[in-house]
């Protein structure tokens, strides 16, 4: 879309305040459009803010406090963003975890099953009628190419069973991707279209930053891309006039990929989506 076409549409950016995301929401405010900044601290989304006000002095970027860290939370997230928003054009699904240490939520999930699928799956579907109303409108969800190395196993991923500080991140991501197939065939027709991308290894603050590990992540990190760098495929999936249409794909970058055998495995698709939905349920 031009910068003029992205004036008034609304776009939500969840883990708005830092990384690839702040990246994102710098660049849609860049392009006129009206950015949800999405921060589970308000003292560090009202910074992000303030940042991006001093490059961009007409940018029209609202801060709402939400996290994504339990079913009610997100729940909670999700009605802030319909009473406030009557519209809703895009909602990219950015933030995301890396634990190093397994943490159990008060929902008794593992906090990266929960904020990397749990969390999106659930936006989705709560917001899915008012993205809808406001068709077009567009679902990004900012997924990672390490999900290849998932191995996903429902009655240990969810609980954190399976803990491992590297395979638990590729599981959560892989979780996400093989629901994106029937989340896809739910959304068709309906206006609303959903696409999945690894945005690129980008220099954030996500995994290991502390202790002697952090250091040296720290170091190799400076050789990796740039946040920005990181924000260029998400907003293009999330404003490109040329994919309008596309739907259900998953993006290396700017690079539509076929998704892994391992992500095409629809019995343990189908099992995952009635577990979450289960879940959710019962919270
Ligand atoms: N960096 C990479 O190389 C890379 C590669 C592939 C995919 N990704 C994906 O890109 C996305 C953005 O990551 P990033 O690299 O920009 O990492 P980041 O700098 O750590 O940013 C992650 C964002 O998610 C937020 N977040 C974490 N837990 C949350 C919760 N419970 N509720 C609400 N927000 C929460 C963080 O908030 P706080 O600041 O409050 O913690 C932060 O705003 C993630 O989905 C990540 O998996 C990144």
């Amino acid at each position: 879309m031009t910068a003029e076409s992205m004036k008034n549409r609304v776009c939500v950016v969840t883990g708005g305040n830092a990384g690839i995301g702040k990246a994102i929401v710098q660049t849609l405010a860049a392009q006129g459009a009206q950015v949800v900044l999405v921060s589970r601290d308000k003292a560090r989304g009202e910074t992000a803010v303030q940042d991006i006000r001093q490059s961009i002095s007409n940018a029209h970027i609202d801060l709402v406090v939400g996290d994504l860290g339990t079913i009610a939370a997100t729940h909670q997230l999700a009605q802030s963003l319909l009473d406030r928003y009557p519209a809703i054009h895009v909602l990219i699904n950015n933030a995301g975890v890396w634990p190093t240490k397994k943490q159990l939520n008060t929902d008794g999930l593992e906090q990266s099953f929960m904020v990397n699928h749990l969390a999106p799956f659930m936006l989705n579907r709560l917001l899915l009628d008012r993205l809808k109303a406001s068709a077009p409108a567009r679902i990004v969800n900012v997924s990672a190419g390490l999900y290849v190395n998932g191995r996903v196993d429902l009655s240990k991923t969810p609980y954190g069973h399976d803990f491992h500080p590297i395979r638990t991140y590729a599981n959560t991501k892989l979780c996400n991707l093989l629901c994106l197939p029937l989340e896809a065939t739910q959304m068709a027709g309906s206006g609303v279209t959903l696409n999945a991308v690894h945005p690129g290894v980008i220099n954030t603050n996500l995994g290991i930053m502390r202790g002697p590990l952090g250091w040296l992540m720290k170091l190799i990190k400076r050789g990796w891309g740039t946040p920005e760098q990181g924000a260029i495929a998400p907003v293009w999936l999330a404003t490109a006039p040329e994919l309008a249409t596309t739907h259900g794909q998953y993006f290396n970058e700017k690079e539509a990929t076929p998704l892994a055998e391992i992500a095409q495995d629809t019995e343990l698709a189908q099992q995952l989506w009635q577990l979450s939905e289960q879940l959710i349920k019962s919270a």
